[in-house]
């Protein structure tokens, strides 16, 4: 159904309560559940969101604090949430193999006692939320021993992450400190998060996938058409499609995240003014940065501010994405509605920065990004949880090489990773500051250092565009 733009308001998703806190811990429960969505008019979207919304409710953490999650299954499938962006031990990083049942397990009994499964599962203390299953839930223990940024978790199953994703199974998650706190940024309603989706919709109004199995109890993966991914026609920021906000002539705070499963944004104002940049997937640039189109892959995240001071009231601002089509250009529109006291300013210096030498690189590895086995692989080979593709000593420095057959966001687990080249030159704008996730786009190979730091244990890397990630386009690495 087609769909006019910039007729519902921007959503802003829940914040999250804990059920308690002590001195040192926020505790928190979640149904991963069915749910009805208004996304449409007139007609209902089903579907599937932490306590059944879409998108999921906004967690708030601190530096230093520990959230625990618990998280109640109460959907048909397993699932495994992944913190994208979060330090976390390998128990709770949402291994794809890590899954909490459902309550009737007998459809995936076949998959999980697959041998390569099954023989994963007894090592690096994974195995042991297994014994957990039988009551459909497990907690997530993040210490956010990192500096303020924007995460995010999402579902990660072994091969059916695409579609449970693109059904709703994503959400916020910022990190907040001292340090972030100290700054004269704008705060309060002046710091608004906006995920970016894609989404096409049945007639119904359910939302089109194309999985080879619909009830994803077995046969992974998406009909060929799709191999390069899966692109909505339909763009919705935080699960409302193409909304306008109403702003005051001030400075915003906007939090990015480009959550969809295959699409790459690039982002620009009608106004023509620049974004400033202030901070990349892993917290706070060093100081901040113009930024007058920003180009935003799968799971990317963007801290930016937009300075609506000099604009008249009345008059309005589309965040618009100059890769799209008629249908995807217009993201969402930014109404001045009022003036206001803008109390906030951009400071010339943001967070202290730690920038990795080569020097210090004990090994430098190639993985190699290609089509390949009627699948997507890395160094020609799909992913294997037997096979263990690094094994890098905790608190040690590697530069790793990637190479890519085409649009590839790549994302490794546990680590920030800075970018030090591509094809020898200069990064990209959008490679600066601490990274999860860099963008590759064919024929490209991009250089980036990091220093496996955190925990020791089992951890992905992948292709961050979903469909790549199903069709295996996956390896890990053993912190030793
Ligand atoms: Cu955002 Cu391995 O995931
Ligand atoms: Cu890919």
């Amino acid at each position: 159904p087609a769909t006019r733009p910039f007729q519902v308001p921007l959503p802003i998703p829940p914040v999250l309560q804990p059920l308690r806190s002590d001195t040192t811990t926020d505790y928190y429960e979640m149904t991963i559940k069915p749910g009805l969505a208004h996304i449409l008019p007139g007609i209902t979207t089903p579907i599937w969101g932490y306590n059944g919304i879409f998108p999921g409710p906004t967690i708030e953490a601190r530096r230093g604090r520990t959230t625990v999650i618990r998280q109640i299954n109460a959907l048909p499938v397993p699932v495994s949430t992944h913190l994208h962006g979060g330090k976390t031990p390998p128990t709770s990083d949402g291994y794809p193999m890590d899954l909490i049942l459902p309550r009737d397990p007998a459809p995936f009994q076949a998959s999980l006692n697959d041998a390569s499964m099954r023989r994963f599962m007894g090592t690096n203390g994974i195995g042991h939320s297994l014994q957990m299953q039988m009551q459909q839930t497990k907690e997530y223990v993040y210490p956010n021993d990192q500096p303020a940024s924007i995460h995010w978790y999402h579902d990660h199953r072994m091969d059916f992450t695409g579609p449970q994703v693109y059904k709703g199974l994503a959400g916020l998650y910022l990190i907040r400190d001292e340090v972030d706190d100290a700054l004269p940024l704008p705060k309060g309603e002046y710091d608004i998060p906006l995920m970016i989706t894609d989404r096409t919709f049945n007639a119904d109004g359910s939302f089109f996938y194309p999985s080879l199995d619909p009830t994803l109890t077995t046969t992974p993966g998406v009909l060929g058409k799709y191999y390069n991914g899966m692109l909505g026609d339909t763009l919705l920021v935080n699960g409302a499609v193409q909304p306008f906000l109403e702003v005051a002539a001030a400075r915003y705070r906007f939090r990015l995240l480009n959550a969809s499963n295959a699409r790459v944004y690039q982002l620009a104002l009608s106004s023509h003014q620049s974004f400033v940049q202030i901070g990349s997937d892993g917290g706070l640039l060093p100081a901040p940065t113009l930024r007058q189109t920003i180009r935003i892959s799968p799971a990317e995240r963007f801290d930016v501010v937009i300075d609506f001071s000099h604009v008249p009231v009345g008059s309005q601002v589309v965040l618009k994405n100059l890769l799209g089509d008629e249908r995807t250009t217009d993201i969402m529109r930014f109404d001045v509605v009022r003036q206001t006291r803008d109390e906030s300013t951009i400071p010339t210096t943001l967070a202290p920065f730690e920038v990795l030498q080569p020097s210090e690189s004990l090994t430098t590895r190639t993985f190699q990004f290609f089509y390949g086995l009627g699948m997507w692989t890395i160094n020609g080979t799909y992913f294997d949880p037997n096979r263990i593709d690094a094994t890098p000593r905790l608190g040690t420095t590697a530069i790793w090489e990637f190479t890519s057959d085409g649009n590839h966001p790549i994302h490794m687990h546990l680590v920030n990773f800075q970018v030090l080249s591509r094809d020898g030159r200069a990064p990209d704008p959008e490679d600066a500051g601490n990274k999860d996730t860099i963008f590759l786009k064919a024929g490209e190979k991009a250089r980036v250092i990091t220093r496996f730091d955190g925990y020791r244990g089992l951890y992905v890397f992948h292709c961050h565009n979903a469909e790549h990630e199903d069709m295996r386009m996956m390896g890990q690495f053993e912190v030793i």
